[in-house]
């Protein structure tokens, strides 16, 4: 039993046709629709249907988005974003990133969650939302969120006592079955990654549940840089990885556009990755 999969993030799909500006006068969010126009041109949405595309060959059984599929979490947005993962050849799951949680009103009324949940179709403990965990040939992949709505210019993240308490026990238990885990979390988990507005607020705490709990592999998003790290588990070092934006246009090296590829047979864990050199997608060394 192996799943081989494909992890990409921070799309930032852009669409805000049939917005009217009044919504964002009304919501004083000037200051954050000029960060969406100049994101706008950092970001090329046809990467991510060159990605697509490379599916098939590429003969991965399961596409993983580490959040950030939007820019502002409004509806045209999370309209394009579902059209765009339901193009997808294979099973998709999404968690959502601090730009899916943009508002307050966002956050509220669930807008990540009812535009995606067919991308979130997983086992839950009672009446939770996250962590979820899908099942796939041998490895259960856990997606965690960290999204709450941050004041303008912040873009820190939370996973929360009670859905920690809850990420450990999906860790006992899936450890206990056999299954090798993958953690999805949009931020960064180690130390020194991520600026203070930028931060996970409770990133220790994660780390003492990887380090009593374990895990195989934690993959993130939300530096748009590509990101090679790790936390201590109980049996070593549990690898975390992080993604550029897979959409970006830098030719920044560890910014340019890139996502990787995953094979997890029982004896082995191995990771190939893709950047984009300009004109595709290339495997390119780590
Ligand atoms: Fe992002
Ligand atoms: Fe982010």
């Amino acid at each position: 039993m192996s799943l081989r999969f494909l992890h990409i993030s921070d799309i930032h799909l852009l669409d805000l046709s049939g917005v009217s500006l009044w919504r964002y006068l009304n919501k004083r969010l000037t200051g954050r629709v000029n960060l969406a126009l100049k994101r706008g041109r950092s970001h090329d949405g046809r990467l991510f249907d060159s990605m697509l595309s490379m599916i098939p060959a590429l003969g991965v059984d399961r596409l993983l988005v580490t959040g950030d599929l939007t820019n502002l979490a409004l509806e045209p947005e999370f309209d394009l974003v579902q059209r765009k993962l339901r193009e997808s050849p294979v099973p998709v799951t999404v968690i959502p990133g601090n730009h899916d949680t943009y508002t307050k009103g966002s956050v509220r009324s669930g807008r990540f969650e009812s535009f995606l949940a067919e991308f979130m179709d997983g086992e839950r403990l009672a009446d939770s939302q996250y962590p979820f965990v899908v099942r796939h040939d041998g490895v259960a992949v856990i997606g965690v969120s960290t999204a709450i709505a941050s004041l303008p210019l912040f873009a820190i993240g939370q996973v929360g006592a009670d859905q920690l308490a809850r990420l450990g026990k999906i860790l006992d238990a899936t450890a206990e079955e056999g299954l090798r885990r993958v953690v999805l979390i949009h931020h960064p988990v180690v130390d020194g990654v991520s600026g203070a507005r930028h931060d996970l607020v409770d990133r220790d705490a994660f780390a003492e549940v990887i380090a009593r709990h374990g895990a195989d592999l934690v993959l993130h998003g939300h530096e748009h840089r590509l990101v090679d790290t790790a936390l201590p588990g109980p049996a070593g070092l549990v690898p975390v990885h992080g993604v550029s934006s897979g959409t970006s246009v830098s030719d920044k090296p560890g910014h340019r556009a890139c996502f990787s590829v995953y094979d997890t047979a029982p004896e082995h864990l191995r990771r190939d990755l893709y950047t984009w050199n300009g004109s595709e997608f290339r495997a390119s060394p780590k």
